[in-house]
C-alpha cells in the first residue's frame, strides 16, 4: 500500500492515475477504523484504484477538546487497510490540508445544513464541506463512498457534488452496521463504559419501536411519542438533543402524504455524544 503525506505528491499521482484512464475510487475517514468503515472498504472491493483518507479535520469540531480526544489507532488501521487490499493511503498533515490553502469555509451552505446536527454543532458542516471538497479536487474520484449513520453528512455531500463537481463523483450510499444490541458503530463508541454502551442501545430500541408505531399508524402521533420517549430516557441519564422525523431527500418537515422519511437521533450518555437514524 502506498503511504502518502503530501498534498502535491497525492494531487501528481491523482492526475497520472486520471490520464492513464484508471478510475480512482475515494473513502474519506478520520481514522480509528471500525466495521463502519470496513463496509465501505468491502463495498469498494473491485474497483480499479481504491484511496483511504485518514484525516481527522479540525475544521469540523467545534470544540477542541473533542477534537484532541478524537481516538487514533494508526498502527490497526494500516493494518485493516492493508487486509482490505487498498491501493494508497491519504494521510496529509494539517499543515497541507488546511493552513497553506484557501478554504470554503464561509460558503452558504443550503439551508438543510442548519438543522439537526448543523443547529447545535456550529460551523460543523462548513469545516465537512470545505475538507471534502479540498480531497475531491485533490483526488478526482470517479466514486466516493460514505456512511448512511451520517445522514445529513451525505445529503451535503451530494449537495456538493451537483454544486462543484457537476454530479461527476458517484456517491456510494453505505448502511449503518450496528453493534449486536443496535448501537450503530461510531469511534466514539470507544469512549463508551461497557453500562453506557448498554445505555446507549436504548435510544435504537427506542426507534425500532417508534417505527412500529408510526408505520401502524401515521406520522401525526410524532410529537406525542417523541416527548414519551424523550421522558423514559431521560430518566436513564440519556439526554436527548434531538429527535426528529423529516424528509429523508431534504429534510423537509413531512406531511401525512410522504412516505419517505426518517427518524433522526442525537443523544449524549454521559459527555458522548452520538447520532443515529432509521428509515420508516
Ligand atoms: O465522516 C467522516 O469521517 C468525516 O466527516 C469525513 C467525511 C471524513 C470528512 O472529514
Amino acid at each position: 500500500m502506498n503511504i502518502i503525506n503530501s498534498v502535491e505528491e497525492q494531487e501528481k499521482l491523482c492526475n497520472r492515475l486520471t490520464d492513464d484512464n484508471i478510475k480512482i475510487s475515494l473513502i474519506p475517514t478520520m481514522g480509528n477504523l471500525h466495521l463502519g468503515h470496513e463496509s465501505l472498504l468491502k463495498a469498494s472491493l473491485n474497483d480499479d484504484y481504491r484511496i483511504v483518507s485518514l484525516f481527522v479535520n479540525p475544521l469540523q469540531f467545534n470544540n477542541y477538546k473533542d477534537y484532541e480526544n478524537y481516538p487514533k489507532t494508526i498502527k490497526k488501521d494500516l493494518k485493516i487497510l492493508k487486509s482490505y487490499n487498498i491501493d494508497c493511503l491519504f494521510m496529509p498533515s494539517k499543515e497541507d490540508m488546511i493552513l497553506k490553502t484557501n478554504h470554503d469555509i464561509e460558503r452558504k451552505l443550503p439551508d438543510f445544513a442548519n438543522i439537526l446536527c448543523g443547529k447545535f454543532r456550529k460551523s460543523h458542516f462548513q469545516g465537512v464541506y470545505s475538507i471534502v471538497k479540498k480531497l475531491f479536487n485533490i483526488i478526482k474520484p470517479q466514486k466516493a463512498y460514505f456512511g448512511k449513520k451520517d445522514f445529513q453528512q451525505l445529503l451535503l455531500i451530494k449537495y456538493l457534488v451537483k454544486e462543484c463537481f457537476k454530479n461527476n463523483i458517484e456517491i456510494i450510499e453505505c448502511e449503518t452496521i450496528r453493534e449486536k444490541n443496535g448501537l450503530a458503530m461510531s469511534s466514539r463508541n470507544n469512549n463508551l463504559s461497557i453500562k453506557q454502551n448498554r445505555l446507549a442501545a436504548l435510544v435504537y430500541n427506542e426507534l425500532v419501536s417508534l417505527k412500529k408505531s408510526l408505520k401502524n399508524n401515521n406520522i401525526s402521533l410524532f410529537p406525542k411519542l417523541r416527548e414519551e420517549i424523550i421522558r423514559k430516557l431521560s430518566k436513564q441519564d440519556i439526554k436527548i438533543e434531538y429527535l426528529d422525523i423529516l424528509c429523508r431527500n431534504n429534510l423537509n418537515t413531512p406531511t401525512e402524504k410522504d412516505i419517505d422519511v426518517n427518524i433522526f437521533v442525537a443523544f449524549y450518555i454521559g459527555d458522548v455524544r452520538l447520532i443515529d437514524n432509521i428509515e420508516i
